[in-house]
């Protein structure tokens, strides 16, 4: 199959982008969209020209490093899936795609589809981490947890900091992936004794990296590779209004 592509090419930082047209023959369906960028590469470089910059480590949808906009959609038009687990099958023989960076004010763009996330790292530095000494694995039953707070906080810790739900908010709001990791921690056991300082500290922290307010559009959730729910931004928002009440 053929396609065309528009990509985003953009120096550095400081440098100013635009689109780039370029068309891929030979390709074949079944294809994942990183390896299509790989062959792209290989002609740019063997007719010395620069390849296109961008984010992967697993391939495999556990990373979170994969990081573009597909036709205006992060990680593209399949639900549930990142990039990187995105297949050529789901586009038209002959199809134009526009492959663009993240776009959010916390996230400048390095280099082509390549952004600094780590605004992301910063929150979870601020407090989304266990600093008790929870001691070496105890036998699994001797410290019960209910099993929806179990299948609740799983649900949440499968996020993989993508920031995707950063890219498609229009107001670049990070409460997803905040809530995600305080959803998480807050019902476990491990979580409970830091559980108020936590909330404050990376709330406070995604305010300060310049991510936007969330309104409740849903479109965080609606392209999360992981598909956390929004409730967790309730919970957040309820941990957050506890605390701060406590504090008074
Ligand atoms: S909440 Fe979903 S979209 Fe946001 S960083 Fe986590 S996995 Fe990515
Ligand atoms: S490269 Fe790891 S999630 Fe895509």
């Amino acid at each position: 199959m053929t396609l065309k592509l528009r990509i985003w090419r953009q120096d550095g930082p400081e440098a100013a982008g635009g689109l780039v047209d370029y068309e891929l023959g030979g390709l074949l369906p079944d294809m994942s969209f990183l390896e299509m960028l790989d062959i792209l590469n290989e002609q740019l470089t063997v007719r010395g020209e620069d390849p296109v910059a961008f984010d992967y480590d697993c391939r495999e949808g556990i990373c979170g490093s994969c990081a573009m906009m597909v036709d205006g959609i992060p990680h593209g038009p399949e639900p549930g899936t990142t990039v990187c687990q995105l297949f050529l099958r789901h586009f038209a023989d002959g199809a134009t795609i526009t492959v663009e960076p993240w776009r959010a004010r916390a996230f400048p763009v390095v280099k082509d589809l390549v952004v600094d996330r780590s605004a992301l790292d910063r929150i979870i530095a601020a407090g989304g981490y266990v600093s008790v000494d929870t001691g070496s694995a105890p036998e699994a039953n001797l410290l019960p947890v209910p099993k929806p707070d179990a299948e609740t906080a799983m649900d949440a810790a499968v996020c993989i900091g993508c920031g995707a739900c950063v890219a498609a908010c229009k107001n670049a709001s990070a409460a997803l992936f905040t809530g995600a990791k305080i959803e998480h921690l807050a019902l476990l056991p491990q979580g409970h004794p830091e559980r108020e300082r936590r909330v404050v500290t990376m709330v406070e922290q995604m305010e300060q990296e310049g991510f936007g307010a969330c309104s409740n559009e849903g479109e965080c959730m609606a392209v999360c590779p992981k598909e956390i729910p929004i409730s967790v931004i309730s919970r957040m928002n309820r941990e957050y209004v506890r605390a701060t009440l406590k504090r008074l």
